[in-house]
């Protein structure tokens, strides 16, 4: 990578100042489907604030009085960070802003063909008019004015200019260029903002829309060339598939150029979680930055490397954005990552456990399954018990099921060296072939099954099935079992087994 002062210098035309202005709560509310109450809103922009954003659009005040609502009580709580309202350029909005106690109003009206001529239904002057009236008011009325020139991608560059020029007369503070509909690529944003900032002296904002997965491109071509300002939203959230994303951008200047916007970094993890959680968008494994995935590692090349240095294979650590990092087990996965999992929980395996452990993770790979932590520490511990003296150990278990009969398990046992079978149906399956262990134990132990419990360990039909039981004896003696096993009556039985091999070690003690 170029020094970071030459890139300044020679390919970049970077602003003193770039102010990141959140629009979660307002394009980010766009989302199809979300609609945060007033209490989710005040909840989001504190953390918003607490991030250190410069400002925040809290909504739309014209469009509901629980607009005004929220904005008055995110405005109570003094926040540090800027407070916004957007408004269409019509004096009843702006009076909206006025009333939710905001300071700073964010106008816009169309002012491409298409809007000029199928939404407005209005001339470009009568736009100029409605446009520079509407600062006016604003800046009569006090207000710090952005204004935006909505669709300014699509729209004829004269035109863009003209209503430009004349909000800036009309006192205008800040000039947005919304890409309204995500036309934008790097190279036409390079030569729009270029020169924007060349016949402009006032600052320059953008405000980019994700339509073909470029908005975060697109916001960091505008900085490049000048840009003051860039609109942003907490995960992208945002009208249809969203806008810049706020951990996008921020990480993308700070870690390929060293731009530090001042912004507590450490906390966009967290801020993205509360955000998914309160909109119900959960972000994909695999979005940058907070995504789950965003810093897991599998395959045994990367995992060795990160072992020795996280550096080999990741861009930032994930402690920069409080996130953290995960190895995956899978059919990638090396010895290195499985003994760096075990030493994590604790866990002591000798050579063949390990060795055990090892295979079944790779086999549960092949068999198109991802291993969790917990299908990890389940199959180690079932290794670990199955180290000890097993008096009675199972060779063979079949089922056999149909419609109206009842499931029978067929089930072979060695107890103390000698092979049993026998046949036993019940209301399951599982029923079934308890019935038939305990009918094979009989003349060994008597056993009672005081609890039995059964967990997936993982989703997917092909998740392994945790047992969990109690058993007890007629001599007072009580014991646990447990196992894990992607057949659910397997894993019953086995649960079972080393429960009652526990009871036998107890009573020939
Ligand atoms: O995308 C857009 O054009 C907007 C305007 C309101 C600025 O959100
Ligand atoms: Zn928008």
């Amino acid at each position: 990578m170029q020094d970071m002062e030459t890139l300044k210098k020679e390919n970049m035309n970077l602003a003193d100042k770039i102010y990141i202005f959140d629009t979660t709560l307002r394009d980010g509310e766009q989302t199809p489907g979300v609609a945060l109450t007033v209490d989710e809103k005040i909840q989001i922009a504190q953390k918003l604030n607490n991030l250190g954003v410069d400002k925040i659009e809290v909504g739309f005040p014209a469009s509901s009085k629980g607009e005004i609502e929220s904005a008055k009580k995110i405005k109570q709580l003094n926040l540090d960070s800027t407070l916004v309202g957007l408004s269409r350029s019509l004096k009843s909005d702006i009076d909206a802003i006025i009333d939710a106690d905001l300071e700073y109003v964010h106008t816009f009206i169309g002012t491409s063909p298409l809007h000029r001529d199928y939404k407005l239904k209005m001339s470009k002057s009568q736009i100029i008019d409605k446009a520079s009236q509407s600062v006016e008011y604003a800046k009569d009325h006090g207000l710090t004015v952005e204004f935006s020139a909505e669709d300014a991608t699509r729209t004829e560059r004269d035109f863009l200019f003209e209503i430009f020029e004349e909000v800036v007369d009309a006192g205008a503070d800040f000039l947005d260029v919304p890409d309204t509909v995500g036309v934008l690529t790097p190279i036409l944003t390079h030569e729009l903002i270029t020169d924007i900032k060349s016949n402009f002296k006032t600052p320059v904002s953008v405000h980019f829309h994700n339509d073909f997965g470029l908005a975060t491109a697109n916001t960091l071509t505008a900085i490049e060339c000048g840009a003051n300002q860039a609109h942003v939203t907490v995960n992208g959230l945002g009208e249809r598939t969203g806008n810049c994303s706020l951990e996008e951008l921020v990480m993308t200047l700070k870690a390929s150029y060293g731009i530090d916007l001042g912004l507590d970094t450490t906390r966009l993890y967290s801020l993205s979680n509360l955000v998914g959680r309160l909109t119900g968008v959960k972000m994909p494994v695999n979005k940058p930055i907070v995504g789950a995935n965003a810093f897991a590692h599998e395959s045994g090349i990367h995992v060795h490397g990160i072992l020795n240095n996280a550096s080999t294979y990741e861009p930032i650590s994930p402690e920069m954005v409080g996130h953290s990092r995960k190895i995956v087990l899978g059919k990638h996965t090396g010895a290195n990552a499985l003994k760096s999992k075990l030493k994590e929980y604790h866990i002591d395996l000798n050579e063949q456990q390990f060795c055990k452990v090892f295979d079944e993770i790779k086999s549960l790979g092949d068999s198109g399954k991802c291993v969790t932590d917990d299908d990890l520490v389940a199959i180690a511990i079932t290794e670990l018990g199955s180290a000890r003296e097993t008096p009675i150990v199972i060779k063979g278990l079949s089922i056999s099921m149909g419609a109206s009969v009842s499931p029978t398990a067929t089930v072979k046992l060695e107890i103390d060296g000698v092979e049993k079978e026998t046949a036993h149906t019940g209301v399951g399956p599982v029923d079934a072939a308890l019935n038939a262990v305990r009918e094979l134990v009989q003349d060994t132990m008597d056993i009672e099954l005081e609890e039995y419990n059964i967990e997936a360990v993982s989703g997917g039909t092909d998740a392994l099935a945790e047992v969990f039981v109690i058993t007890s004896d007629s001599q007072g003696n009580k014991s646990t079992g447990r196992s894990t096993n992607q057949d659910i009556v397997m894993a019953s039985i086995l649960a079972v087994l080393d429960s009652m091999n526990k009871l036998l070690l107890i009573r020939r003690a």
